[in-house]
């Protein structure tokens, strides 16, 4: 199939199956006056996100990137009343939109956005003994991916679901001898989850609206 079917079947079931309100559609939009235009997951996906939530039953969701917030609307809304997000951003400037997204999605007061260097911002909630998170969605600086594992293991007990973002980058993944940080950071977490023995996990790959990427989807035992 080409490209442009696969879009074209995104597009269909987005229309079909995803709802978008307002405030989702303001959030992905804003996306654009972030330091990385386009970056948010694609709305089917942030779907999946949401539903992978509920169907975890978790609570409290904790996400590394977020940019303007997109994936977190749709985190805040799936953890319900009472639920809990906390999102790690590195630029002040992503920050305030994403603010600005998740008040006006009617879910500010249950997202603390966290502005910072994840790796500091998670080794404070580890020093701080935080209550541990239900899920968490790795989708930051990609080189990271493995430092940002090691977190959100220390962060979450038995049950909890890890989600990483970004993982097949056009297939550049399978290239073992890649000299690029980021399909690095990737081979090198999944390495990490292979190699732990409390980690169940697949990927799934994605094409569409978003090219061709995928997930890492992890439980722990
Ligand atoms: C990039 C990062 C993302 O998290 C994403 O979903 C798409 C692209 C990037 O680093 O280019
Ligand atoms: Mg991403």
């Amino acid at each position: 199939a080409s490209a442009q079917a696969w879009r074209d079947v995104d597009a269909y079931f987005t229309a079909e199956l995803v709802n978008e309100d307002s405030a989702l559609v303001t959030a992905r939009e804003s996306g654009a006056r972030t330091t990385m235009p386009n970056a948010e997951v694609a709305a089917n996906q942030g779907a999946l996100l949401g539903l992978i939530t509920q169907i975890a039953g978790a609570k409290r969701v904790l996400e590394f990137g977020t940019l303007a917030g997109y994936s977190t609307v749709w985190f805040a809304r799936a953890v319900g009343n009472g639920g809990r997000v906390v999102t790690f951003e590195l630029e002040e400037q992503n920050a305030l939109i994403a603010r600005e997204n998740l008040d006006r999605a009617g879910i500010g007061d249950r997202v603390e956005v966290v502005v910072g260097s994840a790796a500091e911002s998670a080794a404070s909630l580890i020093d701080a003994d935080a209550e541990p998170f239900d899920l968490v969605f790795i989708d930051a600086d990609k080189p990271s991916n493995p430092k940002y594992l090691a977190a959100a293991l220390a962060l979450t007990r038995p049950g909890a679901v890890i989600i990483i973002d970004n993982v097949v980058r056009d297939g550049a993944v399978v290239q073992a001898d890649s000299d690029d940080p980021r399909v690095q950071g990737v081979r090198t977490v999944a390495q990490d989850i292979a190699a732990h023995p409390d980690l169940d996990a697949t990927a799934i790959q994605t094409v569409g609206e978003k090219g061709w990427d995928g997930l890492i989807i992890a439980r722990r035992r």
